[in-house]
């Protein structure tokens, strides 16, 4: 399948998956934002548009049967996925879309670890991880500086996405996942090391 063919038959199985007129709308938001991000920064928007639409395939899936997935694909599953199986959807998308659609590594890496962020993360990752936050359904204190920083710079965009990522998780009580910590240590480091 070539790209083109990609994106097409990814959209007709988004219909499929995804029953929720949000979180389609979602999709496209990440979609349409991820777009304007690759463009400005100049970053395959074909690549880009893959990645934006596969990642939350799994995003509906039910708890027991995303463990059961994630067996099946032989997906690493900490005690922190385990209570929180959702937690698993983005590695089951970037799984599936490996399999499925033969997707590279940087593609594979950005949904993989879109919940999350990752230390190591490329451009359409940072673009991926951006977007899922910025898009116009989300509306929370600070997503305009997130939005209008992004349009500027990615690595400032992804720093203030993760940063957003571990301020949230501590509000609501929720796990800082290991690559959010890992990945905000990382910019942190790079930014001494620059210094
Ligand atoms: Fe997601
Ligand atoms: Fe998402």
């Amino acid at each position: 399948m070539n790209t083109k063919e990609i994106i097409s038959n990814l959209e007709q199985y988004l219909k499929i998956m995804i029953k929720s007129t949000d979180r389609l709308n979602h999709v496209y938001n990440v979609v349409y934002f991820s777009q304007r991000l690759a463009r400005i920064h100049k970053v395959s928007q074909e690549r880009v548009r893959i990645a934006a639409l596969g990642h939350d395939l799994f995003r509906e899936v039910e708890p027991s049967k995303l463990i059961t997935i994630a067996k099946i694909y032989s997906i690493p599953i900490t005690e922190f996925e385990m209570s929180a199986p959702i937690l698993l959807h983005g590695m089951i998308s970037a799984e599936f879309l490996k399999r499925k659609y033969k997707i590279d590594e940087e593609i594979y890496e950005a949904v993989y670890y879109h919940t999350s962020g990752y230390e190591y993360m490329g451009q359409i990752g940072k673009i991926l991880v951006i977007s899922d936050s910025a898009g116009d359904d989300r509306e929370y204190k600070g997503v305009k500086k997130l939005r209008e920083e992004s349009l500027r710079s990615l690595d400032l965009g992804y720093k203030i996405a993760i940063e957003n990522k571990i301020h949230y998780a501590i509000e609501k009580e929720r796990y800082i996942l290991e690559q959010t910590y890992k990945t905000w240590n990382r910019i942190v480091l790079n930014k001494n090391l620059n210094n």
